[in-house]
């Protein structure tokens, strides 16, 4: 190795690199909420793989599964073929995800990560209703192909795409409308001088995670719920980075208690970080002809058998409960010890993914980097989202321990005291 070991990726990795900016140290190991560098320095992880780590860093159940698949020479590659572990997977995964929630959605297995899923939702709403336009919300974030990235909100993102985006209308997202966005939503789809034509579906997150932690309330999503249904519209969530019990319930639209058209779930689901990526779709929506979207990597083995683990270990360790408990602490603490430093800051979320937002404290300073580099510093590990990244998303492992979540909100606070 070079004498010092980051000097290769400095030097040879490409400019588009962004999270080794923020944290820019060699990781060596990772035990569940703890990452090391080649310093041996630890560091409490409350960025969690954007969402890609629900059950910490490997976590001895599932890996142990894992383990023993590969021992066994189980099939590490196998297209879109039947495996025992697919099977396995999808009826675990029917038994005690769908079953128990009254959902009754075929599965298809997507290319590995997120955006992949997204683009087969986008492209499986238009097939089914023969309509190209997409509806998508301001604040959006789903993912930087270019049909994920055109129902992306971002400016700067969608620059990167060097072409035009097309077939997408935001619509306003309802934390940031004065009035009522259903009729507002409604009238361009219903109004014959719109000037915008009925869409295939509309996609959203409950939360948007990248938008800054904004959370949609229950009814308004009941309300988009039964506005679809009246148009004739398709509902898609993406709970790429919300699902998988991040905010309790294993899917984020579960508190509202409505049936999306279709769902996308990646990160999280394969419970160790290994890529992976489902659509799920009500029956009447396999509209695919066979092969008609297609992948190598679609339907990843280890993926299944990391997933099968995590939905197990989710049970056996009563995770759903602990989320209540641990999201009350994150909560409490932010509205009692760090919102009172100062009067314009703001605290947004749901279950274990929290934001404090910094956008009001200064008109000449980005405190939110200043407090997220301080944070690093202390030996946590902290993004931040949002419009000009001003929310510190405080997002740790569902699985960490009451004295590491402690630990990482005093770091928080000890830099936010810092700089206000
Ligand atoms: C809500 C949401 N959708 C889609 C994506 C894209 O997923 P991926 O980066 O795996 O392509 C992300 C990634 O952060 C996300 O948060």
């Amino acid at each position: 190795m070079e004498a010092n070991s980051m000097n290769i990726c400095e030097r040879i990795e490409s400019n588009v690199r962004s999270y080794s900016r923020s944290f820019p140290v060699v990781f060596t190991r990772a035990k569940m909420s703890k990452m090391y560098d080649e310093n041996g320095k630890e560091y409490i992880d409350f960025f969690d793989g954007a969402g890609a780590l629900n059950y910490g860093h490997n976590n001895d159940f599932i890996k142990r599964r894992l383990i023993n698949y590969l021992e066994s020479d189980g099939i590490s590659h196998a297209l879109d073929m039947f495996t025992e572990a697919k099977c396995e997977f999808f009826e675990c995964f029917e038994d005690k995800i769908l079953k128990p929630r009254g959902l009754d959605y075929k599965i298809m297995s997507c290319a590995p990560t997120g955006t992949n899923g997204v683009e087969a939702a986008l492209k499986l709403a238009r097939k089914y209703t023969g309509r190209p336009g997409i509806f998508a919300l301001t604040g959006s974030f789903h993912g930087m192909t270019l049909g994920s990235l055109a129902v992306t909100s971002g400016k700067t993102v969608r620059r990167g795409a060097g072409q035009t985006l097309g077939n997408v209308t935001f619509v306003p997202h309802p934390n940031s409308f004065p009035g009522d966005s259903i009729a507002y939503i409604e009238n361009i789809i219903t109004d014959e001088y719109s000037g915008v034509d009925k869409p295939a579906a509309i996609i959203l997150e409950t939360v948007q995670a990248e938008g800054g932690v904004v959370v949609a309330s229950e009814e308004w999503l009941r309300q988009i719920r039964e506005m679809c249904t009246r148009q004739g519209v398709l509902l898609i969530i993406d709970d790429i980075q919300v699902g998988c019990g991040r905010t309790g319930k294993f899917f984020s639209f579960e508190r509202a208690g409505i049936i999306p058209d279709m769902v996308v779930l990646s990160k999280s689901i394969s419970g160790y970080g290994i890529p992976m990526s489902l659509l799920l779709m009500k029956p009447e929506l396999d509209v695919f002809n066979p092969g008609e979207h297609n992948g190598t990597f679609r339907g990843n083995q280890l993926a299944f058998i990391g997933g099968k683990a995590a939905i197990e270990y989710r049970e056996r360790f009563g995770l759903e409960e602990a989320v209540e408990e641990k999201a009350k602490i994150i909560s409490d603490f932010i509205e009692t010890r760090i919102l009172p430093l100062n009067s314009k800051l703001q605290h947004r979320g749901l279950g274990m993914i929290h934001g404090i937002d910094f956008r009001h404290v200064s008109d000449t300073e980005d405190v939110a980097e200043k407090v997220a580099h301080e944070c690093f510093a202390n030996g946590l590990i902290i993004e931040r989202a949002g419009p000009n990244d001003c929310v510190v998303k405080v997002m740790p492992a569902l699985t960490i321990e009451k004295d590491e979540l402690m630990k990482g909100l005093e770091i928080i606070e000890a830099a936010a005291k810092k700089f206000l």
